[in-house]
């Protein structure tokens, strides 16, 4: 009780969140109503769907997260996700985000692009009035689609760079190695974009140094597969690269069955610049208290490692030298 106690009174930012994966069954089910699309749900009722939350691997995720989106259609039930998330958000304290969205699974079922970035940023618009809460959009592109879809989606996205912080790469990861982004990555940097790449989730620390070194991006997502390899582990910790890293999201996909505790306590037993966040806090069973309460019961965190954690995800972040400084 006042390890939640604490944690909630630390202000705090998140920094790897898909507002797809906030999409809380409820939700998913109202929106399905309202848009007569009860049809396209793999299940038919909010039980059956909540029983479904059992997963074998980030694929078996996936299929589900991907079929859940098919609810949302409007601007309107964008804005009203990510106004959800915002609200669950300042309820445990954070008050700066940095939201990932996956535009190609939507323009593929005819969202059109414009509905999808619009909704979103009325959303963060009211959540900074209201809530107190800034945050930036991150366009994320779906790695297992390939770069040529990619850099359409880029250009797609050209008129509406004025809602967009940066770009990442996300999906089905073994398999779709970051290099053949490279191009795409770089015309990101020449539109002033910023960059960040899920990279050594389930894929090899191979998939890290090429992020690094072909994508060039400013944080690696999840990153954990870094402790295979010592050398990549120094350069990261050299370069002060931050990792962000999902300890639920992490357990409940199964990646590193029945080695999570060992692996968390060996990444923070490391000088990497961690970073706590929540992923898909819908599917996965906890937001991002609940990911800094997992680290606290299941490795013994001391409230100071905790703050210093904390800290790392507002030095991560986006915001401006000035914000940084007066958050941490
Ligand atoms: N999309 C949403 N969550 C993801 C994850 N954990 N890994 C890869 N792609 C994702
Ligand atoms: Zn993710």
């Amino acid at each position: 009780q006042s390890v939640l106690r604490f944690l909630a009174s630390l202000p705090k930012a998140e920094l790897h969140l898909h507002i797809e994966g906030t999409l809380e069954p409820e939700l998913m089910f109202e929106l399905a109503q309202r848009n007569h699309a009860l049809d396209s749900l793999p299940c038919k009722t909010l039980q059956e769907m909540k029983a479904a939350y059992n997963f074998q691997d980030l694929q078996s995720f996936l299929n589900l997260y991907y079929a859940g989106c098919a609810v949302l259609r409007t601007d309107q039930d964008f804005y009203d996700l990510t106004m959800a998330y915002l609200r669950r958000a300042k309820a445990d304290n954070v008050v700066h985000t940095e939201i990932f969205f996956d535009p190609q699974t939507h323009t593929q079922r005819g969202v059109p692009l414009k509905c999808v970035i619009e909704g979103i940023h009325r959303a963060q618009e009211e959540g900074q009035r209201t809530l107190g809460i800034t945050s930036c959009l991150i366009l994320s592109f779906l790695r297992d689609l390939g770069p040529e879809a990619a850099m359409q989606t880029l250009n797609e996205a050209e008129p509406f760079l004025g809602h967009i912080t940066g770009v990442g790469l996300d999906s089905c990861e073994l398999g779709f190695p970051p290099g053949v982004f490279q191009e795409v990555f770089q015309k990101a940097k020449t539109l002033g974009l910023k960059r960040v790449a899920h990279a050594g989730e389930e894929g090899p620390a191979q998939y890290i140094w090429e992020a690094l070194q072909k994508l060039d991006v400013q944080r690696i997502d999840h990153g954990v597969k870094c402790l295979e390899d010592r050398k990549l582990i120094e350069s990261l910790e050299a370069s002060e690269m931050p990792l962000t890293v999902c300890p639920l999201s992490n357990l409940e996909l199964k990646v590193y069955s029945g080695e999570l505790e060992k692996r968390m306590s060996e990444l923070l037993s490391t000088d990497l610049c961690i970073t706590i966040n929540s992923d898909d806090p819908a599917y996965f069973g906890g937001y991002l208290n609940q990911n800094y309460l997992w680290l606290i019961q299941n490795l013994g965190l001391d409230s100071q490692r905790v703050v210093d954690l904390h800290a790392n995800s507002f030095r991560a972040s986006f915001l401006s030298q000035d914000a940084k400084t007066q958050h941490c």
